[in-house]
């Protein structure tokens, strides 16, 4: 059993990523510029944004967080998003999601420029994603492809379980593992919560991607002997015995599911750290202009 080292991973990608900044500076370029508009004081959102945020500096590029109490009304909130769709400074921005019940996130993100939107978001980002063409794809997808790539892990002809229709996590994967590409070209199974017979399902599955968002959902018995797991899952539960009062928990039981894997991601260390460096890939191909001019 191979355990998937994302931390490492990412660490490496900030890496280059800096290098290739430090060459754009030396040749008199401007510094991508990545912008995060954050409502509310959720404790998951803003640690994420303080991740995006200390990545950025990690990676070279300028940031700026936005903030907004969560009483703010959904055109002050449209009115930002023109603003920076127009702003000449940021190369790529995103809205901090969930978004309060009274804004709509959906209004949010079709409001974003697609050129602009490094989160992959926008209808246009997930239109070209699903029929192959250049465009940013959204953050976790991207990050897995990555973990598969620098694994070198074989997915041509695999039958891959994700598990999980999320517009951000499931829909997304399950679209790029069936594209005639590496890492790609797989048997494709979405599995969501009136799926039935979920055991069956996951135990054909040479690939499984975790991302229902139930803690240890995911147990031996689910699992092929063999098979590559993917645990996106990344949910607080209360731990009185840890500072922060909880322990970040995935979908899949590690302890039992690991020893019958060939590659696993752990939780937290694996799919997490790459979905901050995928946004990072995405702010660097903002501010080269390599995909949208
Ligand atoms: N909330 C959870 N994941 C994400 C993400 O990737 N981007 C944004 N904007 N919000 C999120």
């Amino acid at each position: 059993m191979t355990l998937i080292d994302g931390k490492a991973i990412a660490l490496q990608i900030k890496q280059e990523i800096a290098a290739q900044v430090a060459q754009m500076i030396a040749e008199g370029k401007k510094r991508p510029h990545l912008a995060a508009i954050l409502v509310g004081h959720d404790g998951g959102s803003e640690t994420y944004v303080a991740n995006k945020v200390k990545a950025c500096e990690e990676c070279g590029f300028q940031s700026s967080l936005i903030r907004y109490e969560e009483t703010v009304g959904e055109e002050e909130l449209l009115d930002k998003v023109r603003q920076l769709n127009a702003d000449e400074e940021v190369d790529g921005f995103i809205v901090q999601l969930p978004l309060p019940p009274h804004i709509s996130e959906q209004k949010v993100i079709e409001t974003i420029d697609y050129r602009k939107d490094v989160d992959g978001f926008h209808p246009i980002n997930v239109g070209r994603m699903s029929i192959g063409l250049p465009c940013y794809v959204s953050a976790t997808p991207g990050g897995i492809l990555e973990l598969l790539r620098r694994y070198r892990i074989e997915t041509s002809g695999k039958r891959c379980v994700v598990l999980g229709r999320s517009n951000i996590v499931g829909k997304p994967m399950a679209m790029l593992m069936m594209q005639k590409a590496y890492p790609g070209d797989a048997t494709v199974t979405v599995c969501h919560s009136r799926s039935k017979n979920l055991t069956a399902e996951c135990s054909q599955a040479d690939i499984l991607i975790a991302a229902l968002g139930q803690p240890g959902f995911v147990t031996a018995e689910m699992v092929k002997e063999g098979a590559v797991v993917i645990d996106v899952g990344t949910t607080r539960v209360p731990d009185a015995t840890r500072k922060l009062g909880f322990k970040l928990t995935g979908d899949v039981r590690f302890d039992e599911v690991a020893p019958r894997c060939s590659f696993i991601t752990p939780v937290p260390g694996g799919v997490g750290p790459m979905t901050i460096v995928s946004l990072m890939k995405n702010t660097l191909l903002a501010g080269t202009k390599a995909i949208y001019r």
